[in-house]
């Protein structure tokens, strides 16, 4: 199966990096400020990426307990990490280094799995079209732009690159188109599966790279989807079948560096969203921006050094985990691995948690921390809550008692070591 390694990993590293971390502000900075290529220019003129070290970034991941990274080769300004033959929009031109061919052979000495990111829109290339999401659309006689610019020259561009990536770098494992837009608005077209190929690309990757897993986004269906910096409530089904499914999140809302954004997410808030992802069968592939030298900023690094001692511990309620066939309790969330089910307080009860349906079930309960034994009891159904007695359990509810204080890690977690049915 083709997404094994990636249901088993469950956790990755997204990086998004090129012109836009020296601007510093967001990378639709272009789309936003309606820049044109002249204003957008002196970002290329002056990027200096010294401090990105791809060696540090394979291993901060690694450090975090993410299985793969996913680097973006190109986003929507166009501006590409590696040596294309295609243009010389390329950190090979401004400063003679190819950052994929860094990046891939960083991850691959840590033994983690090669992710890219491509962008399908292109707000640097003469042909691709100006459309509701250009940041010249707001350009006056905007329309007439698109006058001489031919989409199939595009899509040759497009296709081209893809062959580049999928051919020069070894084995790919895994590749994040963005994005497709079909709607229109504001009086524009927007862009569809047919305006990049999508079949035939879809096609093109499946022949180059085989095992290589393919998102969704080229508006046609592939291997996995991918909603973005949002929790689904549930795992997503299509027709009734569980979808493989990856939530990509931000730090801090922004995918590039925006230095002075303070929307920092707590790990605590991060280890919750991961380990809900994997209690849905899904996966959760948390970004950071390197900065405009392409350092791994303070804030980020202490933020995945955390999210890490919290995986040292607890790891495996989470690398090889997934969706448990039972109802968890109202404190948190239910994930599975073999014999094992993890449950993972959001919230810390008084003295005890009931497990609804466990009560037969349960051999063994830990804390995962520091692996010390919790009382386990079965509640009487007949007890009626007094004033000195607890209120009854439903029948089959499994009681594990709980010390007063709360294990200081981000999210506790009790192992429960199942009875084979
Ligand atoms: C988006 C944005 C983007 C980001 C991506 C990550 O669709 O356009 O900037 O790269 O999502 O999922």
């Amino acid at each position: 199966m083709r997404q094994e390694w990636f249901d088993h990993a469950r956790f990755g590293m997204f990086v998004h990096f090129g012109l836009y971390s020296g601007a510093a502000r967001h990378e639709w900075v272009q789309n936003y400020e309606r820049l044109t290529d002249e204003d957008y220019r002196p970002y290329f003129d002056n990027f200096d990426p010294d401090l990105f070290d791809a060696a540090a970034l394979a291993r901060t991941a690694k450090e975090s307990g993410m299985g793969y990274v996913v680097l973006t080769t190109k986003h929507h300004d166009g501006f590409c990490l590696w040596d294309s033959a295609l243009t010389d929009f390329t950190s090979v031109s401004a400063v003679g280094r190819d950052l994929v061919r860094e990046y891939v052979d960083a991850l691959r000495a840590e033994g983690l799995k090669v992710g890219l990111y491509h962008s399908v829109i292109d707000w640097h290339h003469p042909d691709f079209t100006v459309d509701w999401n250009h940041p010249r659309r707001d350009d006056e006689n905007a329309h007439v732009l698109n006058e001489g610019r031919d989409m199939s020259r595009y899509r040759a561009y497009l296709h081209g690159q893809v062959r580049e990536l999928l051919t020069a770098y070894g084995d790919i494992d895994y590749l994040f188109f963005d994005f497709t837009y079909p709607e229109e608005k504001d009086g524009w077209a927007g862009k569809g599966p047919e305006d990049w190929d999508a079949e035939a690309l879809l096609a093109l990757c499946r022949e180059l790279q085989p095992e290589m897993l393919v998102n969704d986004r080229l508006g046609i269906p592939a291997d996995f989807v991918t909603p973005e910096q949002y929790q689904p409530t549930a795992p997503l089904l299509r027709d009734g079948e569980p979808l493989v499914w990856e939530a990509c999140q931000t730090l801090n809302g922004s995918w590039g560096y925006h230095r002075d954004n303070t929307d920092q997410k707590s790990p605590t808030l991060l280890v919750q969203m991961l380990v809900d992802s994997v209690s849905m069968g899904g996966n959760m592939l948390l970004n950071i921006g390197p900065d405009g030298r392409g350092a791994i900023a303070p804030r980020d690094a202490g933020t995945l050094a955390e999210i890490g001692e919290w995986m040292r511990l607890h790891e495996r309620a989470v690398i090889g985990a997934g969706h448990a066939p039972f109802t968890p309790p109202r404190e948190g969330v239910y994930t599975l691995r073999g014999d094992r089910l993890y449950l993972s307080l959001f919230s810390w009860p008084l003295g005890f948690v009931h497990l609804p349906g466990l009560a037969d079930r349960v051999t063994y309960a830990r804390l995962l921390n520091d692996g010390s034994w919790l009382r386990t009891s079965v509640s009487d159904p007949e007890q009626q809550a007094d004033l000195m007695t607890p209120a009854g359990e439903a029948e089959g509810t499994l009681t594990v008692h709980l010390p007063v204080r709360r294990p200081d890690v981000l999210v506790p977690v009790i192992e429960l070591r199942l009875r084979a049915e």
